[in-house]
Formats: structure tokens, sequence, C-alpha cells
């Protein structure tokens, strides 16, 4: 990158200043656009022959200053972005730590920033966004169901629910199911509904049943929740917590064996933990774990809110392993990218354990989100995303091994659920995520060593090699 020296009375030194601060910022970008998006200090109209050779920094401005005994210029680029930030930070809790970039429209498998830049997401809103940005058929059904009728609560029938539950229950071949609003609450309802079954279907002594979990599971953030996680993050002061649950490592099908009691209800597992780190169980694992429940009269729990709908290519995870567990849960994907939208499914006799009364939530199974549901399933199914995914997944997982970059330790994952595990000796998956932003590519790490890789179920050959060939730079920029 060259900055032309047509500028007569600036020193060399501030010329070389321009250049090597030109140089740190790493993308290229319209200058027209910029122009029209970006407010500039009065004096910067001098430079503008300059911003031509321009590639902004990762926070979409660039803050140039030449002093040192020089002409002492400021040019300063602000990024609308910053403003977005800095509210962010004033006015909201700081429980997320996000990439600094400011989202402000999607469409497929993109998204564009407030100064108009272009992004692949390969996060997709932690699988919610299976279906893509702003799928046109979903945004059609929200825009004419909520011109309808959108909440009503439970407390009356409507016209939405019926069809919706009937075709989540025929594809997770389920015979009924309860509707939440995101993932954490149908898993606390799949927890309700294991301990009730355990005392009035199993005989277990009242308060005494116990949950078999995992280590390093991830499967929601409520007091519940957190009370089944290992993570020290997760729970630090947010005791105490409720009491039965017991905790065995992943994958280890002699540890569940051995954890079942006579208390023991269930056994909660994700078929492949997601947050956790992209954590694959060897094959066979779900069918063992399945096996040892029925012998021991303990409800298989599937938290399929990440794996599920389609992301490992399957349309629920467990089926690679031809697992029929007692109960699923579903959410993300289940609303489209739209909406939030759970479900726990199970059989007739597990979800017959609930009277009217006994469980609820004033938005779980609204018209609107019932409409979207639907949609959403149909879409997965009739657009072919599962088999998209199963085919993209293996072209991607293949292409980033294929990268053999030193950087990278392991390349894991099902369908487009992939975890790209970083070398500890190299830079932090944080690190890597900010470096892919800059390239272009949304997607966020778990823990300090994984990047996770989850576009859209959508994305097609072209994209996927783009993506492959952009993380390899990346990589390759991070140890030149
Ligand atoms: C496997 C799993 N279970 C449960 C949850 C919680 O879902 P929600 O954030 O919608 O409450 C998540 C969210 O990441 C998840 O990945």
């Amino acid at each position: 990158m060259r900055v032309a020296q047509n500028s007569d009375q600036r020193s060399p030194e501030f010329f070389r200043f321009l250049e090597q601060s030109l140089q740190l910022a790493s993308r290229a970008r319209d200058i027209q656009r910029l122009f029209d998006r970006l407010s500039i200090s009065h004096d910067a109209s001098f430079y503008v022959p300059f911003i031509g050779f321009a590639k902004p920094s990762r926070f979409g401005h660039l803050h140039l200053a030449a002093g040192q005994g020089y002409i002492i210029v400021t040019l300063v680029i602000e990024s609308l972005m910053n403003k977005f930030i800095e509210g962010e930070n004033t006015f909201g809790a700081r429980n997320y730590a996000p990439l600094p970039v400011v989202l402000t429209r999607g469409e497929g498998c993109h998204v564009w920033d407030t100064d108009g830049n272009r992004y692949l997401d390969m996060m997709s809103a932690y699988s919610a966004v299976s279906h893509g940005h702003a799928h046109p058929k979903l945004v059609q059904v929200m825009r004419a169901q909520s011109g309808r009728l959108s909440v009503v609560s439970r407390a009356f029938y409507t016209d939405q629910l019926a069809p919706f539950l009937e075709k989540a229950c025929g594809l997770a071949r389920m015979d009924r199911a309860l509707p939440m609003n995101t993932g954490v609450e149908a898993i606390e309802t799949a927890l309700k509904a294991a301990r009730r079954w355990a005392y009035e279907v199993k005989g277990i002594a009242d308060d005494a049943a116990e949950i078999i979990v995992c280590r390093g599971n991830f499967h929601g953030r409520t007091i519940a929740a957190v009370a089944m996680s290992s993570e020290t993050q997760y729970r630090r002061h947010f005791g105490p917590f409720p009491p039965g649950f017991r905790s065995i490592d992943y994958a280890d099908v002699q540890a569940l064996e051995a954890a079942i009691n006579p208390n023991t209800a269930a056994f909660v597992v994700e078929p492949i933990q997601g947050e956790g780190g992209i954590n694959v169980p060897p094959n066979g694992y779900l069918a063992a774990c399945e096996t040892i429940c029925r012998n021991n009269n303990v409800l298989l729990i599937c938290d399929e809110i990440q794996t599920g709908l389609g992301r490992t290519g399957k349309f629920l995870a467990g089926e690679h392993d031809d697992v029929h567990p007692d109960i699923v849960v579903l959410g993300k994907a289940l609303g489209g990218g739209l909406y939030p939208v759970s479900l726990m499914l199970a059989r007739r006799e597990i979800v017959d354990l609930f009277e009217p009364g006994d469980h609820g939530s004033t938005f779980g199974g609204n018209p609107l989100a019932a409409a979207i549901g639907l949609a959403a399933l149909n879409v997965l199914i009739d657009e072919k995303l599962i088999e998209n995914s199963e085919a993209m997944g293996r072209r991607l997982n293949k292409g980033l091994r294929e990268l053999a970059s030193p950087l990278i330790k392991e390349v894991r994952g099902k369908g487009l659920l992939i975890g790209m595990e970083i070398d500890s000796q190299g830079p932090d998956a944080r690190t890597v995520c900010e470096r892919l932003m800059e390239h272009g590519i949304l997607t966020k790490e778990t823990h300090e060593t994984v990047v996770r890789i989850a576009p859209p179920l959508i994305i097609d050959r072209g994209t996927v090699d783009w993506a492959i060939e952009t993380i390899g730079k990346t990589l390759k920029g991070l140890t030149d």
C-alpha cells in the first residue's frame, strides 16, 4: 500500500507515518461509501487523496496523528460504530464481551456493519440463525401472523399451535410437546418432567430424585442450568444451587453406568457439546447411553437445542447413533432466526404428567411463535437444509483440515457444527476471531482455544470455499 506524496509541504516522515498507519489497518473498502457514512473532522479534506489507499482498522475508524516536531495533523475518521459500542457499554450490563463490530443488517449468510462492511456470519447466533438472516418465507410468515394475532397466552386455543406441534412431533418421532420460548426454559421443563416421572412413575421417594449430567455441559443460564454446570465462571456467587444433580465425564459410558443408583431419574446429554468446545463423542456413545438408561429405567434426555434441526447433518444429532431418547429439547433454530421458540418433546406418558396449572409460560406457544416455528420446520425440510448441512459441513471440515496450518491443532464436528482447535502455543481463540473479523468473517471463540465455525445451513459451495481460503490467509497472517 502506497501513499502518494503529492502534497508538497508535508515532510517525508509524515508520509512514512501515514503509510505505516494505513498498513496497520486491514480491510479494503469503498472510499465513496466511507465518506457517505462517516463523519470526518474539519481539516481532513486535505487528506482525501490518501483515503483511497486506506484500509480501515477493525474498529472502522482511523486515528492518524503526526506530531513529534513535524507539522501536527490529525485525521479522524470516526466510525458510527463507536457510538453504539459506547452506548451499550454505558447503559447495558456487561455480561457479554462482543467483538467490536456493530451490525445493522443481515441477509442470508451475510451481515453488514453500520459502516457498510459485509461479513460472512459463521456463528449464526450460536445456531439460532440456521435458516440464514431474514429468510424471505419466514419473514413473510412473521409479517402476516403478527398482523393477524400474536399473543393471547395459553388461556385460549389458537389456530396456529396444533399444526406446529404436530409437525414437530412427527419430525422428532415424539408423541407430544410442551412449548416454551428460550432453550433454557425448555430444559427446565425437561427437568421438571423427569422429576415428576421419577416420583409418579418410577416410585422414587419425594425429593430424592437425581439427574445425571456431564461435565463441560451447557444447558443455559438459569439457577437450575448453572447448578448442572461444571464451569466455575457460570456458577461463581450464584449459589446456593438446587440439589439433585450428579456430574460425570462426557463421553464416558462406564461413568454413566457407575453413577446410576435407584434414585436416578434421568441422564441429560448434548449429542455434541457445543459451548463446552464442540466436543464430539465417539460414534456409538449415545447408543450405549440409551441402552444403559433403558436397562436401568432411567430417562434419556437429549439437549438438541444447538445440535438439532439439521445443524449436524441430521434432523436430530441423535440420529447419527440411531438413538430415540425419552425427551428431546429443541430451541434456537426453531424460531427461524426471528423469534425465540423452544419445545420439550417426549413420549405421551411423560408429557401427560403435567396437568393444567403445573407449568407454563405467558408467551410459550403463542400463535406468532407457532406460525414461525412451523414455517421454520417446513423450510428446513423443503429447502433441503439438512442435506446441505451434511454436504457443506463435509466440505468445510475437509477444507479446514487441508489448510494444514500449524496453528490448527484439530478440526472436529459434524455437519455445520465445527470446532477449530487452536494450538495452545499459538494465539488465543479470541485473537483468531478478531483477525477473522478483520478479514470479513464473524465467529466467536468458545473457551480459550476453540473457534466455533457454524454458518447458516443455507451456505453454498462458493461461500464455503471463500471461507476456507480466507481462514487460511488469516491464520497465515498470524504465523508470518
Ligand atoms: C445445548 C444448549 N442448551 C441450552 C442452551 C440455552 O438456550 P437459550 O440461550 O436459548 O436459553 C444453549 C444455548 O447456547 C445450548 O447450546
